[in-house]
Protein backbone atom coordinates (compact mmCIF):
# COMPACT_ATOMS: atom_id res chain seq x y z
CA UNK A 1 0.00 0.00 0.00
CA UNK A 2 1.49 3.54 -1.03
CA UNK A 3 0.13 6.94 0.27
CA UNK A 4 0.63 9.42 -2.47
CA UNK A 5 -0.21 12.99 -0.96
CA UNK A 6 -1.51 15.48 -3.59
CA UNK A 7 -2.23 19.17 -2.61
CA UNK A 8 -5.79 19.49 -4.16
CA UNK A 9 -8.74 17.07 -4.84
CA UNK A 10 -8.20 18.16 -8.62
CA UNK A 11 -4.55 16.85 -8.75
CA UNK A 12 -5.21 13.70 -7.65
CA UNK A 13 -7.92 13.12 -10.44
CA UNK A 14 -5.05 14.33 -12.94
CA UNK A 15 -2.64 11.60 -11.88
CA UNK A 16 -5.80 9.13 -11.34
CA UNK A 17 -7.57 9.75 -14.42
CA UNK A 18 -3.95 9.42 -16.51
CA UNK A 19 -3.72 5.99 -14.61
CA UNK A 20 -6.91 5.02 -16.62
CA UNK A 21 -6.13 6.66 -19.75
CA UNK A 22 -2.77 5.47 -20.06
CA UNK A 23 -4.07 2.08 -19.17
CA UNK A 24 -6.78 2.05 -21.57
CA UNK A 25 -4.10 3.05 -24.14
CA UNK A 26 -1.95 -0.04 -23.68
CA UNK A 27 -5.11 -2.42 -23.50
CA UNK A 28 -8.44 -1.42 -24.96
CA UNK A 29 -10.09 -3.91 -23.52
CA UNK A 30 -9.21 -3.19 -20.00
CA UNK A 31 -11.68 -3.65 -16.98
CA UNK A 32 -12.54 -1.18 -15.17
CA UNK A 33 -14.23 -0.98 -11.39
CA UNK A 34 -15.56 2.11 -11.25
CA UNK A 35 -17.03 4.06 -7.85
CA UNK A 36 -19.90 6.45 -7.10
CA UNK A 37 -19.54 9.45 -4.82
CA UNK A 38 -17.82 13.08 -4.92
CA UNK A 39 -14.20 11.54 -4.48
CA UNK A 40 -13.82 10.49 -8.23
CA UNK A 41 -15.37 13.16 -9.75
CA UNK A 42 -12.23 14.91 -10.95
CA UNK A 43 -11.00 11.81 -12.29
CA UNK A 44 -13.94 11.31 -14.45
CA UNK A 45 -13.82 14.55 -15.50
CA UNK A 46 -10.11 14.11 -16.66
CA UNK A 47 -10.85 10.90 -18.18
CA UNK A 48 -13.69 12.89 -20.32
CA UNK A 49 -11.59 15.41 -21.17
CA UNK A 50 -8.76 13.16 -22.75
CA UNK A 51 -11.74 11.30 -24.86
CA UNK A 52 -12.51 14.26 -25.82
CA UNK A 53 -9.32 15.19 -26.68
CA UNK A 54 -9.39 11.81 -28.87
CA UNK A 55 -6.49 9.99 -26.98
CA UNK A 56 -8.19 7.82 -26.18
CA UNK A 57 -11.15 5.12 -26.85
CA UNK A 58 -13.25 3.20 -24.34
CA UNK A 59 -15.29 1.45 -27.77
CA UNK A 60 -14.05 -2.03 -26.20
CA UNK A 61 -13.55 -1.23 -22.44
CA UNK A 62 -15.65 -3.10 -20.06
CA UNK A 63 -16.67 -1.45 -16.47
CA UNK A 64 -18.35 -3.09 -13.19
CA UNK A 65 -19.74 -0.39 -10.47
CA UNK A 66 -19.03 -0.98 -7.16
CA UNK A 67 -22.46 -0.90 -5.91
CA UNK A 68 -26.12 0.15 -6.60
CA UNK A 69 -29.23 1.36 -3.60
CA UNK A 70 -32.05 -1.56 -3.31
CA UNK A 71 -35.08 0.39 -3.78
CA UNK A 72 -33.85 3.96 -4.98
CA UNK A 73 -37.09 6.15 -4.85
CA UNK A 74 -36.16 7.83 -7.94
CA UNK A 75 -34.21 7.11 -10.93
CA UNK A 76 -31.72 9.94 -10.79
CA UNK A 77 -30.63 8.59 -7.18
CA UNK A 78 -29.51 5.79 -8.79
CA UNK A 79 -25.68 4.90 -9.49
CA UNK A 80 -26.15 4.03 -13.17
CA UNK A 81 -27.54 7.60 -13.48
CA UNK A 82 -24.85 9.11 -12.03
CA UNK A 83 -22.74 7.24 -13.89
CA UNK A 84 -24.19 7.95 -17.31
CA UNK A 85 -24.43 11.71 -16.00
CA UNK A 86 -20.73 12.05 -14.70
CA UNK A 87 -19.08 9.48 -17.15
CA UNK A 88 -20.44 7.08 -19.29
CA UNK A 89 -22.41 9.92 -21.82
CA UNK A 90 -19.40 11.31 -21.97
CA UNK A 91 -17.05 8.70 -23.73
CA UNK A 92 -17.56 6.09 -25.95
CA UNK A 93 -18.11 3.30 -23.93
CA UNK A 94 -20.57 1.15 -24.71
CA UNK A 95 -23.51 1.07 -22.67
CA UNK A 96 -23.92 -2.91 -22.84
CA UNK A 97 -20.20 -3.13 -21.56
CA UNK A 98 -21.72 -1.17 -18.38
CA UNK A 99 -22.15 -3.62 -15.27
CA UNK A 100 -24.14 -3.09 -11.72
CA UNK A 101 -24.47 -5.56 -9.26
CA UNK A 102 -28.26 -6.63 -9.02
CA UNK A 103 -29.91 -8.06 -5.82
CA UNK A 104 -31.44 -10.94 -7.73
CA UNK A 105 -28.25 -12.82 -7.37
CA UNK A 106 -25.78 -10.90 -6.20
CA UNK A 107 -22.72 -13.96 -6.42
CA UNK A 108 -23.58 -14.06 -10.07
CA UNK A 109 -21.96 -10.13 -10.12
CA UNK A 110 -17.98 -12.18 -8.94
CA UNK A 111 -18.88 -14.91 -11.52
CA UNK A 112 -19.65 -12.37 -14.46
CA UNK A 113 -16.14 -10.33 -13.27
CA UNK A 114 -14.09 -13.31 -13.43
CA UNK A 115 -15.66 -14.58 -16.91
CA UNK A 116 -14.56 -10.63 -17.89
CA UNK A 117 -11.02 -11.65 -17.16
CA UNK A 118 -10.85 -10.03 -13.86
CA UNK A 119 -10.71 -6.02 -12.78
CA UNK A 120 -7.47 -4.36 -14.00
CA UNK A 121 -8.26 -0.79 -12.53
CA UNK A 122 -9.95 -0.36 -9.10
CA UNK A 123 -11.10 2.95 -8.31
CA UNK A 124 -12.29 3.40 -4.72
CA UNK A 125 -13.84 6.13 -2.53
CA UNK A 126 -14.00 5.50 0.95
CA UNK A 127 -16.53 6.40 3.32
CA UNK A 128 -16.37 8.16 6.92
CA UNK A 129 -16.49 5.21 8.54
CA UNK A 130 -14.27 3.53 6.37
CA UNK A 131 -16.46 1.69 4.00
CA UNK A 132 -15.83 0.65 0.66
CA UNK A 133 -18.19 0.15 -1.78
CA UNK A 134 -20.50 -0.39 0.77
CA UNK A 135 -18.98 -2.62 2.83
CA UNK A 136 -19.85 -1.76 6.08
CA UNK A 137 -17.96 -1.94 9.37
CA UNK A 138 -17.43 -5.87 10.20
CA UNK A 139 -18.03 -6.77 6.60
CA UNK A 140 -15.55 -10.20 6.12
CA UNK A 141 -12.83 -9.34 4.44
CA UNK A 142 -13.29 -12.42 1.96
CA UNK A 143 -16.57 -11.65 1.47
CA UNK A 144 -18.58 -11.54 -2.88
CA UNK A 145 -21.44 -9.51 -3.82
CA UNK A 146 -23.89 -9.40 -1.27
CA UNK A 147 -26.55 -6.79 0.11
CA UNK A 148 -26.15 -5.22 2.80
CA UNK A 149 -27.92 -2.63 5.02
CA UNK A 150 -26.72 0.87 5.00
CA UNK A 151 -25.32 1.95 8.29
CA UNK A 152 -26.79 5.39 10.25
CA UNK A 153 -23.59 7.12 9.54
CA UNK A 154 -23.43 6.15 5.85
CA UNK A 155 -27.02 7.03 5.01
CA UNK A 156 -26.54 10.68 6.73
CA UNK A 157 -23.88 10.80 4.29
CA UNK A 158 -25.66 10.44 1.46
CA UNK A 159 -28.91 12.21 2.37
CA UNK A 160 -27.35 15.01 0.81
CA UNK A 161 -28.33 12.94 -2.94
CA UNK A 162 -32.14 12.45 -1.52
CA UNK A 163 -34.29 15.07 -0.54
CA UNK A 164 -34.55 14.47 3.30
CA UNK A 165 -33.28 11.24 5.01
CA UNK A 166 -36.17 9.24 5.18
CA UNK A 167 -35.62 8.63 1.83
CA UNK A 168 -32.41 7.67 1.59
CA UNK A 169 -32.33 3.91 1.23
CA UNK A 170 -31.58 1.68 3.69
CA UNK A 171 -30.02 -1.28 1.81
CA UNK A 172 -27.74 -1.52 -1.06
CA UNK A 173 -26.06 -4.29 -2.85
CA UNK A 174 -22.20 -4.17 -3.46
CA UNK A 175 -18.97 -5.90 -4.14
CA UNK A 176 -17.66 -7.44 -1.45
CA UNK A 177 -14.17 -7.20 -0.09
CA UNK A 178 -12.81 -10.31 -1.63
CA UNK A 179 -14.18 -9.64 -4.70
CA UNK A 180 -12.72 -5.90 -4.61
CA UNK A 181 -9.36 -7.73 -3.49
CA UNK A 182 -9.39 -9.50 -6.86
CA UNK A 183 -8.68 -6.45 -8.73
CA UNK A 184 -5.20 -6.02 -9.98
CA UNK A 185 -4.75 -2.63 -9.12
CA UNK A 186 -6.88 -0.47 -7.00
CA UNK A 187 -6.19 3.19 -5.97
CA UNK A 188 -8.73 4.78 -3.22
CA UNK A 189 -9.08 8.20 -2.99
CA UNK A 190 -9.68 10.38 -0.09
CA UNK A 191 -9.81 14.12 -0.81
CA UNK A 192 -11.97 15.58 2.30
CA UNK A 193 -11.63 15.70 5.88
CA UNK A 194 -14.62 14.09 6.65
CA UNK A 195 -12.15 10.47 5.46
CA UNK A 196 -9.26 11.48 8.69
CA UNK A 197 -10.68 8.65 10.90
CA UNK A 198 -10.15 6.14 8.11
CA UNK A 199 -7.16 7.08 6.64
CA UNK A 200 -5.57 7.08 10.24
CA UNK A 201 -6.76 3.24 10.60
CA UNK A 202 -4.72 2.60 7.34
CA UNK A 203 -2.00 4.21 8.41
CA UNK A 204 -2.06 2.23 11.60
CA UNK A 205 -1.17 -0.47 8.95
CA UNK A 206 -3.18 -3.32 10.82
CA UNK A 207 -5.98 -5.14 9.81
CA UNK A 208 -8.91 -4.11 11.54
CA UNK A 209 -12.93 -5.61 10.90
CA UNK A 210 -14.00 -1.81 12.37
CA UNK A 211 -12.47 -0.58 9.01
CA UNK A 212 -13.23 -2.23 6.29
CA UNK A 213 -10.67 -0.88 4.24
CA UNK A 214 -7.78 -1.91 5.97
CA UNK A 215 -8.60 -5.13 4.42
CA UNK A 216 -6.34 -3.24 1.30
CA UNK A 217 -2.83 -3.60 3.82
CA UNK A 218 -2.68 -7.20 2.13
CA UNK A 219 -2.82 -5.52 -1.72
CA UNK A 220 -0.18 -6.31 -3.38
CA UNK A 221 -0.54 -2.93 -5.93
CA UNK A 222 -2.58 -0.48 -4.31
CA UNK A 223 -2.08 3.03 -3.87
CA UNK A 224 -4.13 5.59 -1.46
CA UNK A 225 -4.50 8.99 -3.09
CA UNK A 226 -4.76 11.54 0.18
CA UNK A 227 -4.91 15.08 0.14
CA UNK A 228 -2.36 17.01 2.25
CA UNK A 229 -4.78 18.34 4.68
CA UNK A 230 -6.37 14.65 4.99
CA UNK A 231 -2.68 13.12 5.37
CA UNK A 232 -1.43 15.39 8.23
CA UNK A 233 -4.21 15.27 10.24
CA UNK A 234 -4.28 11.64 9.97
CA UNK A 235 -0.99 11.00 11.11
CA UNK A 236 -2.13 12.76 14.83
C1 LIG B 1 -20.90 5.97 -0.96
C2 LIG B 1 -20.40 4.95 -1.96
C3 LIG B 1 -18.93 4.69 -1.79
C4 LIG B 1 -18.19 6.00 -1.73
C5 LIG B 1 -18.65 6.79 -0.53
C6 LIG B 1 -17.91 8.11 -0.34
O1 LIG B 1 -21.24 5.44 0.27
N1 LIG B 1 -21.09 3.72 -1.89
O2 LIG B 1 -18.47 3.89 -2.85
O3 LIG B 1 -16.82 5.77 -1.65
O4 LIG B 1 -20.03 7.05 -0.73
O5 LIG B 1 -18.49 9.11 -1.11
P1 LIG B 1 -17.86 10.52 -1.37
O6 LIG B 1 -16.77 10.31 -2.34
O7 LIG B 1 -18.98 11.34 -1.94
O8 LIG B 1 -17.38 11.03 -0.06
Amino acid sequence: MKFIVCDTPNEIGEKIGQEIVALVQKNPHAILGLATGSSPLPTYAVVAKAYQEGKVSFKDVKSFNLDEYLNPPFEEATYRYFMKENLFSKIDIRPENTHFPSDKDPDEYDREIAAAGGVDLQVLGIGRDGHIGFNEPNTPFDSHTHITPLTESTREANARFFHSLEETPHEAVTMGLGTIMKSRHIVLIASDLTKVDAIHALLAGKKDLAWPATVLIDHPSCEIFVTKDVYEAAKK
